[in-house]
């Protein structure tokens, strides 16, 4: 069982204006999908706080998987995705396109989402927008080929042809 961390980027959760929806929903599917949810921390849509929350979780905590959520669109405080890429050693490109090309038969927003994934030491990162809704389709879009990812960076392989013989 992989550990996960969910961050939530907001202004307003962070000063607890507005109750955190979209983090306890990506924890829960994170959980159904057999994950073992170690921490849900807020932050404000500051580079250099989300930054050391993705730091921390990747460095001292051990965690496989850290999903965010908000943060990642045009709005002049939204810096998610340049916070991830500043921690980031190598990026995974397609997870985002696989969220962005999903997300684009539901809405034309989608085009909208700024959101990059990438790996520190042995940790994946994933951005997804901020509201419940955008974060669970997105989430659905990529949580069933993480795993396989996942396997491959921590144990440093995978069977990659396991599928085409099923
Ligand atoms: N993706 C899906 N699947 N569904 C959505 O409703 N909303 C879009 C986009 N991606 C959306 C989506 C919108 S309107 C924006 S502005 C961006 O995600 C970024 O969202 P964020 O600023 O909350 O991170």
């Amino acid at each position: 069982m992989y550990k996960a961390a969910v961050l939530t980027v907001s202004d307003r959760s962070a000063r607890g204006e507005r109750p955190d929806a979209a983090g306890p929903l990506v924890a829960s599917m994170l959980e159904a999908a057999g994950y073992a949810v170690a921490e849900q921390a807020v932050v404000p849509d500051e580079q250099e706080e989300i930054q050391s929350a993705l730091r921390r979780m990747a460095d001292q905590q051990g965690i496989a998987l850290v999903i965010t959520t908000g943060g990642t669109g045009f709005s002049p405080r939204d810096v998610t995705p340049e916070a991830t890429l500043a921690v980031c050693q190598r990026m995974t490109p397609g997870i985002a396109e696989a969220m962005r090309a999903a997300s684009l038969a539901i809405t034309p927003r989608a085009m909208l989402s700024r959101a990059v994934s990438g790996i520190r030491g042995g940790t994946l990162i994933v951005n997804l927008p901020g509201s419940p809704k955008a974060a669970r389709e997105n989430l659905e879009a990529v949580l069933p080929a993480l795993e396989h990812g996942l396997k491959m960076l921590l144990e440093g392989q995978a069977d990659c042809a396991a599928l085409d013989r099923k």
